[in-house]
């Protein structure tokens, strides 16, 4: 039995598997026998494409089902729940923010601002990342300073520049609320005291896994179809291998695995890494990993704009001009820094199809919003 027991994919899911193992098709039958008469099969496979296999060595579709989990049995239950914690401001102590206000589900999951806005209008010090396959990075945040989605799901609810509540309030706000028993019970069954804080970060957990981007064009390249790409994202990708981008990111979430200087050749200036962030630094307290950040995924990127942890570069191309210069010591020509960004824009994915919850009425003993 795995993670996945009892999780019935939507209609949206369903088609996209369908979609999955349409193209696996088209592969089976390239690699099979590759007739030069199947415009399909031209290039794919066996001999045309070098490019692709060299791809495929670096990188991995992502796949359109539901990610494994660690410790927490994803059902359609613990999903429902989740979408509503997600989406509930009341998780907040002034009931205006919830997860979704800075990492807005219609925006590829970010805020689009430089660093986030939240209680009280206080402006937090980094930029919000997306949540959008946020599943498949090795840790969460900037800095990896917690690591899964369950224990990071923790930390927006009570931070004070965020939606500054307390694990007390957040569970007098569920209690006061019979609806929402209701769903901790099914959602957590055979549990003793099934509305806790914890199981509020297991329910956002398993709603956060399934907001994954299946079929990007570079997915479908990387199943065998050759004309996925354009020919300057394929140029794109050529770069992006050869210059040395795929070091840090590949996989299948293009990044998100590792941590690095953000400075390996040159330091950004100020302006782009603010000395006060040391990154991963304030969680090893190693002089290593002073500066040191986790490679993000770069899946949906052109979607996330503004960019890096201080959230201070606004167009993609000139990120990909910093990462030349800071990461690889190269300055990238006009032409060069256009086919890497015509790359980057085929890591566009599908987005997922969510429906807003209706969210339970509040009772007269919910608590009422505070704003200081
Ligand atoms: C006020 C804005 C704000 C709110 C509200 C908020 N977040 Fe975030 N979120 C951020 C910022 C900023 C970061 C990056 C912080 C850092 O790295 O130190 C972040 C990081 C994350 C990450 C890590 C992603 C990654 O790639 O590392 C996840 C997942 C996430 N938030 C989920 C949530 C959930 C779930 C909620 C609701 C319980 C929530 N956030 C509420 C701003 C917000
Ligand atoms: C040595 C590792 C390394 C190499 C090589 C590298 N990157 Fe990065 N990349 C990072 C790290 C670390 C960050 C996060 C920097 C930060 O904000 O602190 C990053 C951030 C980015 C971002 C911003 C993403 C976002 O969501 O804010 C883009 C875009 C990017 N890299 C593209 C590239 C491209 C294109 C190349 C090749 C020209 C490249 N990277 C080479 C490590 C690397």
């Amino acid at each position: 039995m795995h993670a996945q027991t009892g999780y019935r994919p939507t209609a949206a899911l369903k088609g996209l598997l369908v979609a999955t193992v349409a193209a696996l098709g088209i592969l089976a039958v390239t690699a099979g026998a590759a007739s030069a008469a199947d415009p399909a099969a031209a290039g794919t496979a066996a001999g045309g494409d070098a490019l692709m296999a060299r791809a495929r060595e670096l990188f991995k579709p992502l796949p359109a089902t539901l990610p494994m989990v660690r410790n927490n049995a994803v059902t359609r239950e613990k999903i429902d729940l989740g979408k509503m914690l997600f989406f509930d401001p009341r998780l907040s102590a002034s009931g205006i923010f919830s997860c979704n206000s800075c990492h807005n589900l219609g925006l590829g999951g970010v805020d689009g601002l430089e660093t986030s806005v939240g209680h009280g209008w206080q402006k937090g010090p980094r930029n919000a990342p997306t949540v959008l396959n946020a599943v498949l990075n090795v840790a969460q945040f900037w800095d990896g300073r917690a690591e899964d989605l369950k224990a990071q799901a923790k930390g927006p609810i009570q931070a004070g520049v965020e939606m500054n509540s307390t694990p007390d309030r957040v569970m007098a706000v569920l209690n006061s609320i019979p609806a929402y028993k209701a769903k901790f019970a099914d959602a957590f069954p055979n549990e003793k005291d099934p509305v806790s804080f914890d199981n509020v970060a297991m329910a956002i957990e398993a709603f956060e896994a399934t907001l994954t981007t299946p079929a990007a064009p570079f997915d479908q390249y990387l199943e065998g179809k050759a004309d996925a790409l354009t020919d300057s994202q394929k140029a794109g990708l050529e770069l992006f291998i050869d210059k040395g981008c795929a070091g840090c990111h590949n996989g299948v979430n293009v990044g998100g695995h590792d941590y690095f200087p953000f400075r390996v050749v040159a330091k950004p200036g100020a302006e782009i890494l603010p000395p006060g962030d040391k990154g991963r630094f304030a969680v090893t307290k190693t002089a290593d990993d002073e500066y040191v950040f986790r490679a993000p995924t770069l899946r949906n990127v052109a979607l996330t704009a503004p960019y890096f942890h201080s959230g201070k570069v606004w167009d993609l191309r000139q990120a990909v001009a910093v990462m030349g210069s800071s990461q690889l010591g190269a300055t990238l020509s006009e032409q060069e820094i256009d086919k890497i960004t015509a790359f980057l824009t085929a890591l566009t994915g599908q987005q997922p199809r969510v429906d807003y919850p209706l969210l339970p009425a509040s009772t007269p003993a919910t608590p009422q919003p505070v704003f200081k």
